[in-house]
């Protein structure tokens, strides 16, 4: 696994190797069900000594699938394209990450990838 990540391109190296495009929602209020179950979710912390990135995966209550034929493989976070972390799931763990980080004023990015349905980003 590698943070390798080429922002400026609409596909991104997710594993050795490994190039996934990128998918994101344009537009919330006309995103389907697929679409939604697979956008993580993001919620900022304010904390004393900066923030704390709360991901889970889903919108607007559609929760991904987490069995043995289809699950999230893995979250990760970039402070602008500066990486944060990867937390990696089996199938039998609910797709759950926390980074935390100083007052910035880079964009956070979150990118988590499905198994079956590729890489899928959210900002904020
Ligand atoms: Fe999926």
């Amino acid at each position: 696994m590698t943070d390798t990540v080429k922002f400026e391109n609409t596909v991104t190296e997710v594993n050795e190797g490994f190039v996934e495009e990128v998918h994101s929602i344009e537009d919330i209020d006309s995103a389907t069900d697929f679409e939604l179950k697979h956008t993580p979710n993001i919620e900022l912390v304010e904390l004393a000594s900066g923030q704390l990135i709360k991901v889970t995966i889903g919108l607007k209550g559609i929760s991904h699938p987490q069995t043995e034929e289809h699950f999230i493989e893995w979250i990760r976070a970039f402070d602008g394209d500066e990486p944060l972390g990867t937390v990696a799931f089996d199938p039998s763990i609910t797709p759950y990450a926390e980074f935390e980080v100083e007052r910035s004023s880079s964009q956070i990015i979150v990118q988590a990838l499905c198994n079956l349905h590729g890489l899928w980003e959210a900002r904020v």
